[in-house]
């Protein structure tokens, strides 16, 4: 009797693949981003590793986040939440766009670069454009000393761990939360919530890691539509505001490792083309979290419905009026209205790996791509 020892099986800790032990890692790596930059009281974000002078924290007129992939789409949340919070412009640009436009940056910009593995090397340029220019650069990054690490002012380390699959998960889901710790950092530096504001959202984030565990041990609705639809060729993910951006990393999810074609369009934008796309049975991903914005997805379900498609709701609890015109609904725990992306990014990795598994593709080590892309 002969045992093979496989030392990649070990580390996998038991799941079948590295993307499942790392999306079942979330709430331990979000515990690790939080842990020390919170006030004992819960009264305020302590960043000790940006020091940004004040004087220099009021001079700042713009922010530019930077990124590739996955973590592009972590930017696009930061946009919105550090304007909503701050108070502050924000662009959030590709790198390999941005380092070749001679983008407006000055010393009053404040640059926020973020990356995985630290060495992307598009990432790495317009790092090292905006330092040109004068600007202020935090990076954001998993991997302690990387080139991100080491050429930008100041570091907010997301703590995830090592993430050996090729499709982010931990990581993106740290760099979420780094995006609402920046953005609470800039609003108490600038005057730009009441303490209370401040409070309550600090007390939401901290019942996160919790809650992404909390959908994490419910995950067999997701399997059942992925049994429906795991031959189809092509899917959609619609959203508004936030749940735009977390729409796009979904696509992008199921792309990478299923070989779907997969596109997310802003829900409201859906009339100007993509719904000439929407024929029977045809899955659509709607993103339903944003109170505000519950009326207008609505109606655009109801779009998709008229042509027929299949439409999976990710909905917020408290939002079950959904269940009127979506197929299914997986329902995520109720948090602060700006929070929603760490929990409605779950259910979005576990569509895209499930899928990729019923495809028999190859979940952690995706055709054409590369964990990190150190050449342009
Ligand atoms: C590659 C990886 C992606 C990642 C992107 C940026 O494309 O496959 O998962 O989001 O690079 O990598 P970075 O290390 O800079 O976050």
């Amino acid at each position: 009797f002969h045992v093979k020892w496989e030392a990649a099986q070990a580390e996998k800790g038991g799941y079948d693949h590295f993307m499942l032990k790392e999306i079942h890692e979330q709430p331990r790596a979000l515990k690790d981003t939080l842990s020390g930059r919170i006030a004992p009281d819960g009264s305020r974000v302590v960043l000790n590793e940006i020091n940004i002078p004040q004087e220099q924290l009021q001079q700042i007129n713009k922010v530019v986040i930077t990124a590739c992939g996955t973590a592009f789409h972590a930017g696009l949340v930061g946009k919105y939440v550090i304007e909503t919070l701050a108070r502050i412009p924000v662009e959030a640009d590709i790198a390999s766009e941005l380092r070749y436009r001679n983008p407006l940056i000055d010393k009053n910009t404040l640059v926020i670069v973020i990356s995985q593995s630290g060495e992307t090397a598009d990432t790495l340029a317009a790092l090292r454009e905006a330092r040109r220019k004068g600007a202020r650069v935090i990076a954001v990054t998993n991997v302690v000393d990387s080139s991100v690490a080491r050429d930008a002012d100041d570091v907010l380390y997301t703590w995830a761990g090592p993430e050996i699959a090729v499709a982010s998960t931990k990581a993106y889901i740290t760099q979420l939360l780094s995006m609402y710790l920046l953005g609470l950092y800039l609003a108490q530096s600038r005057g730009t919530l009441e303490d209370k504001e401040i409070t309550q959202i600090i007390t939401d984030l901290r019942k996160l890691p919790d809650k992404v565990a909390s959908i994490l041990e419910n995950g067999t609705n997701i399997k059942e539509f992925v049994q429906k639809h795991c031959n189809c060729e092509h899917a959609f993910f619609i959203g508004r505001g936030l749940d735009y951006a977390v729409a796009m990393e979904g696509s992008l999810k199921l792309k990478e490792i299923s070989y779907i074609h997969a596109e997310a369009y802003a829900a409201g934008e859906l009339k100007h083309g993509t719904l000439a796309l929407i024929v029977k049975d045809v899955p659509v991903v709607a993103l339903v979290t944003q109170q505000a914005l519950y009326d207008k997805t609505v109606s655009n379900i109801k779009e998709v419905k008229a042509r027929e498609a299949t439409v999976l709701a990710v909905a917020s609890r408290g939002l079950e009026e959904v269940a009127k015109v979506a197929d299914e609904v997986l329902y995520i725990p109720r948090t602060h209205q700006m929070l929603t992306t760490i929990l409605a990014v779950v259910p979005m990795q576990l569509l895209a790996y499930y899928m990729a598994v019923s495809r028999k593709c190859d979940v952690d080590q995706p055709r054409n791509l590369a964990k990190s892309v150190t050449v342009e």
